[in-house]
């Protein structure tokens, strides 16, 4: 038993994309859908999408994983409306593609705010709020994190830093209670998907599908909703004794071990 129905769920970045496909998928569970995304007006719409299709509450609002401030506000208004949480799901994440002997610390700044210092702050905020009552946490990570992709290397190393944090994270919130309503927190690494962060590479010829298709073992980019399936595996009772663990998705990618594509240099 998944035992999802009435659950609160918060998806940073689940106004499109990943995000979006995992607000379906809990949605279609019974879950309670909160969405907090940079896009205002497309958190509003994909909430509104939800709510008609699956009969669910929703409840959506802008918010900038960059600025802690910006967080705290977020969960106070999770708070405000819900009184708990009980699973968070920190999806927001960019790709700034660019060889690293160019890469800017502007750049740098960016892309780590918010899938570092972003997922870090929802996570310290998503356990404050579950509090004695548990929960369970699961980060976006990427298949990058192991199956280093040159070309993007902040992207990577900001990637390899989740798989990191939900481990320690992982074990520090299972130690607090001993495992009984412990914070479970797990991550999970997609491989390839045709999302506007995959397009958007292709459009600007820094990966074609062609080399996609030859590092993945299953020869297929996968759906946004297989990606999903494991986001909702993760977040409920069925992975009950899982915590600290980096779930691949990636269609055999990282099993194969193909390492670097020749991508930008
Ligand atoms: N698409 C892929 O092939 C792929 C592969 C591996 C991992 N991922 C990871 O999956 C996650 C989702 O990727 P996607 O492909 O759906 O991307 P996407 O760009 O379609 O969606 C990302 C969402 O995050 C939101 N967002 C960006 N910056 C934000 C901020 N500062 N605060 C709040 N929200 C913000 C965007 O508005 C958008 O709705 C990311 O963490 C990404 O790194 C994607």
């Amino acid at each position: 038993m998944k035992n999802l129905k009435d659950k609160v769920v918060f998806i940073t970045g689940g106004a499109r994309g990943l995000g979006y496909a995992m607000a379906e998928k809990f949605a279609a569970e019974g879950a309670k859908i909160v969405i907090g995304d940079i896009q205002e007006a497309l958190a509003m719409e994909s909430a509104e999408k939800i709510q008609k299709e699956f009969g669910v509450e929703t409840y959506a609002f802008q918010m900038d994983v960059t600025s802690v401030e910006n967080i705290k506000a977020a969960f106070a208004k999770v708070k405000e409306h819900f009184g708990k949480l009980d699973v968070q799901v920190n999806c927001a994440g960019i790709q700034i593609r660019c060889p690293s002997k160019e890469f800017t610390e502007e750049n740098w700044d960016k892309l780590m705010n918010v899938n570092l210092k972003g997922v870090f702050f929802c996570c310290q905020q998503a356990a404050l709020l579950m509090g004695d009552s548990g929960g369970a946490i699961v980060n976006i990570s990427s298949g990058t994190s192991t199956q280093t992709t040159p070309g993007r290397a902040p992207y990577v190393i900001s990637k390899g830093g989740v798989n990191a944090m939900t481990a320690v994270l992982a074990s520090e919130w299972a130690e607090d209670r001993n495992g009984k309503k412990a914070i479970r927190v797990n991550a999970v690494a997609p491989g390839w998907i045709l999302t506007n962060m995959v397009q958007d590479g292709y459009r600007l010829g820094v990966v074609s599908e062609n080399q996609i298709l030859a590092a993945v073992p299953f020869k297929r980019l996968a759906n946004p909703s297989e990606i999903a399936d494991a986001v909702v595996f993760l977040g409920s009772d069925e992975s009950s004794y899982i915590t600290g663990q980096t779930l691949f998705v990636d269609g055999g990618w990282s099993a194969l071990g193909m390492p670097a594509m020749d991508l930008i240099k």
